[in-house]
């Protein structure tokens, strides 16, 4: 873990943006979002607002005080060096969509304050048991934001908007990069022993809020539609790749656990 947390902090360094200095918010066009646009960011606002819940569950999840096991504790403490940043940098998209939302006249600050905060205290639990799990839904909601992210820049000719979006897709691919990266290491470690823990993220795979973000399910229909069809399995094709590639290693006992896995991730 400490080195993969090392080379991440490495490639964290060239990250180049400050959510209230590094964007031209006197060039925003409103004008040039469509109604659906507009709609679109204010859903992936709430998506990344929900950070504080997200980050507790890392914390709780990994922790780190005096009744902690001496070696977990070390190998928490690893985790905490990344989790902190990532949640600093996660924290910066909320940041950012907020602060859009307001420059561009799409909602009053007070309003969407509140509004977000209505949506960010309800509860989110994740009710994973083994860390991998949590690493692996993680992997997996980086890479669809990243997608995501990618897919509606295109259709956006707002230049404010659509530099925030690059500056966004930038550090999730970073982050799916981590989380690739623990993921397989897991695998490696422990080969096809781990499987079912991935194949049950996978088979239960809902997207942060799907449960308790008011209209979920047909506003993110909707929002889909606007960034070119956009479909969030999509991402469950990258976890495949990292498990072959894991699969290479010498410890995997190969052929049916893989066969078995992806059949698994197709079906979900
Ligand atoms: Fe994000
Ligand atoms: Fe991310």
């Amino acid at each position: 873990m400490s080195h993969l947390v090392a080379d991440y902090i490495n490639r964290s360094d060239a990250r180049p943006w400050n959510v209230l200095r590094d964007f031209q918010w006197e060039d925003i066009r409103a004008e040039k979002l469509t109604k659906s646009q507009r709609s679109a960011v204010s859903f992936i606002t709430f998506i990344e607002d929900h950070l504080p819940g997200y980050f507790a569950i890392y914390q709780n999840s990994f922790p780190v005080h005096h009744e902690v096991d001496l070696e977990e504790f070390i190998h928490n403490r690893e985790v905490y060096h990344f989790a902190v940043r990532w949640a600093q940098e996660e924290d910066a998209h909320a940041h950012v969509l907020q602060t859009y939302q307001v420059r561009a006249g799409l909602a009053s600050e007070d309003d969407l304050r509140r509004d977000l905060a209505i949506e960010g205290r309800k509860l989110f639990s994740l009710d994973y048991v083994h860390p991998v799990q949590h690493f692996t839904y993680t992997l997996v909601q980086e890479k669809a934001t990243q997608i995501y992210y990618q897919k509606f820049s295109q259709v956006v000719d707002e230049p404010v908007l659509k530099n925030i979006l690059q500056c966004l897709i930038r550090d999730e691919s970073r982050h799916f990069a981590f989380f690739s990266t623990v993921v397989e290491a897991y695998i490696k470690r422990f080969g096809a022993a781990i499987i079912p823990q991935l194949k049950e993220v996978l088979v239960n795979f809902k997207m942060p809020l799907a449960q308790t973000l008011k209209n979920y399910w047909r506003w993110s229909l909707r929002v889909a539609e606007v960034a070119n069809s956009y479909d969030h399995t999509e991402a469950f094709e990258s976890l495949i790749r990292v498990v072959k590639r894991a699969a290479d290693a010498p410890t995997w006992s190969k052929s049916q656990d893989l066969a078995d896995f992806v059949g698994a991730v197709r079906a979900a």
